[in-house]
């Protein structure tokens, strides 16, 4: 039997400081009626004083570890889905190894908010392998700093946050069964920062035309998204050999409740079949799929032998989907129960 990549151990952390819709009000020309309706979301989270991706990724880490049972010694490799780091060079995964005490291999996948799931598939093909028994998949975004919060079009939508997993090879079938990675680069500017790159490099003028800031063009993002939640679902459920009514739990990229909604009708599955948690976060890009399925675990959404399926889509424009076994692991304590024991 091929050896899938079983999850062991889960862990998140999202700032305390909390941006509301009321508050956005009071920045933009906005209000929580429009946000609600046409997002879904109520508050989101945003970095606190000396926080920082690695900071957050570390937390989530952690916590993940821990309900893992596992020391940050044992771990093989390390892989963090980021496109928000520290600093452009090095990439947030080797601060993060440092912060952890690992000396295991550490790189960064940044694909935006796909950027976990194919962060997932990638350690999922160094288990399949054998090579590595012990890896973390990360998915953090401080993505915060790179919102303009004179745009009333993105400033809504995006907050930080941070969630992990363990991977091991799982001995009963369990983990990784199906996945579909993809790329439309033809799209790329319709999700984008113009500046600050070696194209366009940071200049005055860049930050005078807010260049460094997130451009999207909302609306051709949501006509995307849709298609590809549908498709890729349809896509990795064949592949697995699962009929999508069939999957117990949904966790889709949390961008925007209408996105979901659409892709439910698409679909015709009931929209409970979706975990949502976009009201309490909005989006958190690279760290909105791990930080749903920790959610997920931890209501007790997802018991041993239940088969979820993770979508998501976003800059790039990229796509990622994956359908995942759960194994015995998720019938133990919440983390915070774990921690509370360690
Ligand atoms: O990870 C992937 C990341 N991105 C996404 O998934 C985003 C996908 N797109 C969306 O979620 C939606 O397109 C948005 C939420 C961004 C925008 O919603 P929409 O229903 O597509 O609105 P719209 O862009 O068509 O704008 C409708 C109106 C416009 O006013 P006019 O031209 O009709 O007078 C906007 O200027 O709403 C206005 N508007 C707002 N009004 C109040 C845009 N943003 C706001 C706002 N508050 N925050």
């Amino acid at each position: 039997m091929t050896r899938r990549a079983d999850i062991v151990g889960w862990g998140k952390y999202v700032p305390s400081r909390v941006l509301t819709n009321a508050d956005l009000a009071q920045m933009v020309d906005t209000n929580d009626e429009w946000i609600t309706s046409r997002t879904g979301i109520k508050e989101r989270r945003i970095r606190g004083e000396g926080e920082t991706t690695t900071t957050m990724a570390v937390a989530a880490a952690r916590e993940a570890l821990t309900v893992a049972g596992m020391d940050a010694a044992e771990l093989d490799l390390i892989v963090v889905a980021n496109s928000s780091p520290d600093y452009l060079l090095p990439a947030p995964a080797n601060f993060v190894q440092h912060e952890l005490g690992a000396s295991c291999p550490a790189f960064t996948i940044a694909a935006g908010c796909s950027g976990f799931v194919y962060s997932l598939v990638t350690a999922g093909q160094f288990i399949a392998t054998g090579v590595y028994r012990n890896v973390l998949v990360i998915g953090v975004e401080l993505i915060s700093y790179a919102i303009d919060y004179t745009d009333r079009g993105t400033c809504i939508l995006f907050g930080d946050g941070a969630a992990a997993v363990v991977l091991q090879p799982s001995e009963d079938g369990a983990g990784l069964m199906a996945f579909e990675l993809g790329s439309d680069g033809g799209q790329a500017h319709h999700l984008w920062v113009p500046g600050g790159g070696t194209v366009n490099p940071i200049s005055q003028d860049v930050v005078d035309k807010r260049e460094h800031y997130i451009r999207m063009n909302g609306q051709e993002v949501f006509k995307f998204a849709v298609r590809k939640l549908s498709t890729c679902l349809r896509n990795i459920t064949s592949q697995a050999g699962v009929n999508p009514a069939d999957l117990d739990l949904i966790i889709p990229h949390q961008a925007n409740l209408r996105i979901i909604e659409t892709a439910a009708r698409t679909l015709d599955l009931p929209l409970d079949k979706f975990f949502v948690n976009v009201h309490k976060y909005g989006n958190t890009s690279a760290a909105s799929i791990p930080l749903a399925l920790v959610e997920a675990i931890e209501e007790g959404r997802l018991k041993p032998g239940d088969t979820t399926a993770m979508i998501a889509f976003g800059s790039g424009l990229s796509w990622a989907g994956a359908v995942v076994r759960m194994g015995e692991a998720v019938a133990r304590a919440t983390p915070q129960e774990q921690v509370a024991l360690a």
